[in-house]
This record gives structure tokens, C-alpha cells and sequence, in this order.
């Protein structure tokens, strides 16, 4: 008889009403994998995109019903042959692409890194997106002590990351919201400044030396406004222009995932020493509300669904 999970899912694209709870066959974990039951998923705009029919080319032809979700921690429960180092029982952190708003995930075991036990659930099922994100876009413009890097978007899940990343490296970051998020901005370390009309006038002022590079979580205004600050456009990292990066000669973020990488930052959280805050949490069956929560495109840290 198939096993049944239980799933957050959609059987068409369309607004946050498409996903619905369904009971639909869970995963078997194959060779070099491992089955984790999820405890907790994090949501990405990146999730609403794919709700909404959108899928990155790397996915190929894909049916329906689609389960979102690339983020996840929970409990290893099937471990499949040739995998070493990863235990029936063990308590993960790792990653996807798509299938996380779910009882049960399926992923090779080089994907999940085991979770530290000071690190809450719905933490470390939220983590993956913005260290691994925010840690490649830094390391693809370079950054160097004493410099300054300017993050739009700075107290989203990307944001949050970056402006600490950026700090332990001992730079000075200068960090766009709006001013609601500017005292959470000052707790990661970062000098706030609100985004809109007269930014790069704003920004200029708080850095008299100069933008050494820039990080854009938003788009549009963002970017014409990190061209304007930054001399070399080679340490300018779009999130959002895909489309405009390479005629531009700006970058996009590059490089793999890597459960090493998300296994350093659990580790410094569990320390202290890394602050990663969950904005709100909703259950599996409130998945269209934390939808419609992450496309208002605005707040401060990680909204996250727990199973
Ligand atoms: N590999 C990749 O390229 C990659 C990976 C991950 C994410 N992304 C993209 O990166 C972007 C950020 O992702 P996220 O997960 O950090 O999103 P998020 O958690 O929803 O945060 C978005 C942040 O943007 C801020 N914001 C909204 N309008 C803004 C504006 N005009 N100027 C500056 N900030 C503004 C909001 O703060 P306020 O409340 O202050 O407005 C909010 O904190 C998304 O577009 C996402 O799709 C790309």
C-alpha cells in the first residue's frame, strides 16, 4: 500500500488560495539519500514565485500536484544504501529545491548538516536560503577588512544574513529599510538608512569614504543606486535583476549550496555569535497566509512553517 503524507500543495498554479493540505504519497529515500520528517520548512519569495506557475530552468518539466519549499530541519527516519555518516534518529538541517512544505523530504544525504541543539526548529528550518545566499553574493564581490558594503533590503532573510556575514569580516555596512526595521538593523550591526527617492544622497553622507560594494535585495531603484556608489560593477550582486545583470556587468550570486556552509552558521548560532530571528511562524495548514505574508515584500527576518 502507498504511504500517504500529509502536504502542502498545489494542482495549478495561481494566488496563495491554490495551496491547499493534501494527502499525497511520500517520498522512499534511494541510494545515497536520506528521508527526513520535516519539522519545520522556511518560506522564500522564491516559493510564491513557483505557486504562481514560474519554475527555474534548472528543474526541467515538472507535473502537478508542486509541494514549495527548499528549506527544511527535522528528523532523519530512512536512510537509504551507500549513505555513511548520517543516522536513522539524527536531528537535520539541509536543503531542496521545492518539496519542503511536507511531512516527509527526500534529498541526497550531502544536503543536511546535523542541527546543533541550541538551535530551535523553526530556526534552523529557515536557515539555508539566507546564509547560503548572502554568503555567496559576499564572496562573489569580495570584501575585504575596513571596507564598505551597502545591503538593500537588509532586514529581510538575505539582508539579516549578509549585514553579519559582512560584519565578521569587519566591514562597515550600511543597510536599506524602512525605518520600522531600523533599531532591528542597528541589532545586527549595521547603520540604517531609509530606501526611496535621494538614497544615494543618504548613503554618500553616511559614507564619506565611499561604497566599496553593494548587495541588492530589491531591485530596480536599488541597483541604478548601487551604479551610481559603487566605481566597479563587478562588486555590485543583484538577487532580484536577473534578467539586466550581464548587460549591466553586474554579478549574480554564483556557486552551490553546501551543507558545510549551513553547518558553520548553525554552529555560530547555537554560540551566539550569529542572530537569525523567525518573524512569524504558521502551520502546515496556513501556508496561503505565510504566501500572502512573504509577498508583501516587506519585514524584518524569516517567516516559517512548522509541521
Ligand atoms: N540566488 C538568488 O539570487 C536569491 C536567493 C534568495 C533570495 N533571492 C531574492 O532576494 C530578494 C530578497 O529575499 P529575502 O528572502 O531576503 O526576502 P524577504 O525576507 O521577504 O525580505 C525582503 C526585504 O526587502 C525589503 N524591501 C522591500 N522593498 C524594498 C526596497 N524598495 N528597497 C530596499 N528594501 C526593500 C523589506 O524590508 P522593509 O520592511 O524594510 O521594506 C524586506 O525586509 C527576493 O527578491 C528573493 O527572491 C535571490
Amino acid at each position: 500500500m502507498t504511504e500517504l503524507m500529509r502536504a502542502a500543495a498545489f494542482a495549478e498554479p495561481g494566488g496563495p488560495d491554490v495551496l491547499k493540505v493534501m494527502e499525497l504519497p511520500a517520498p522512499q529515500a534511494g541510494p545515497g539519500q536520506v528521508r527526513v520528517r520535516v519539522r519545520a520548512a522556511g518560506v522564500q519569495p522564491f516559493d510564491a514565485a513557483v505557486r504562481a506557475g514560474w519554475l527555474p530552468p534548472y528543474l526541467g518539466e515538472m507535473g502537478y500536484p508542486r509541494i514549495p519549499g527548499n528549506e527544511f530541519a527535522g528528523v532523519v527516519d530512512q536512510v537509504g544504501e551507500d549513505v555513511t555518516g548520517v543516522a536513522v534518529g539524527a536531528e537535520v538541517l539541509g536543503f531542496t529545491a521545492l518539496s519542503s512544505y511536507a511531512e516527509y523530504v527526500v534529498v541526497p544525504a550531502a544536503n543536511v548538516t546535523a542541527k546543533p541543539a541550541k538551535v530551535p526548529w523553526e530556526v534552523a528550518g529557515g536557515l539555508t536560503a539566507g546564509v547560503q545566499t548572502a554568503e555567496l553574493a559576499i564572496d562573489g564581490v569580495g570584501l575585504a577588512e575596513g571596507e564598505t558594503l551597502l545591503v538593500h533590503g537588509a532586514a529581510g532573510s538575505v539582508g539579516t544574513a549578509a549585514v553579519q556575514i559582512a560584519r565578521r569580516r569587519g566591514a562597515t555596512v550600511i543597510g536599506t529599510a524602512r525605518e520600522a526595521n531600523h533599531d532591528y538593523l542597528r541589532a545586527l550591526g549595521a547603520v540604517p538608512v531609509v530606501y526611496g527617492e535621494g538614497l544615494a544622497d543618504r548613503v554618500r553622507a553616511l559614507a564619506p569614504g565611499g561604497v566599496d560594494a553593494a548587495l541588492d535585495g530589491a531591485g530596480g531603484h536599488a541597483l541604478e543606486v548601487s551604479m551610481e556608489l559603487v566605481r566597479d560593477r563587478a562588486r555590485i550582486v543583484t538577487l532580484v535583476e536577473h534578467g539586466r545583470a550581464a548587460e549591466l556587468g553586474v554579478r549574480l550570486v554564483q556557486g552551490d549550496r553546501s551543507a558545510e556552509r549551513l553547518g558553520r552558521y548553525a554552529a555560530l548560532y547555537a554560540k551566539g555569535a550569529f542572530a537569525f530571528p523567525v518573524r512569524r511562524t504558521y502551520r502546515l495548514e496556513e501556508a496561503a497566509q505565510a504566501h500572502r505574508e512573504i509577498e508583501t515584500g516587506h519585514g524584518q527576518g524569516k517567516i516559517v512553517i512548522t509541521i
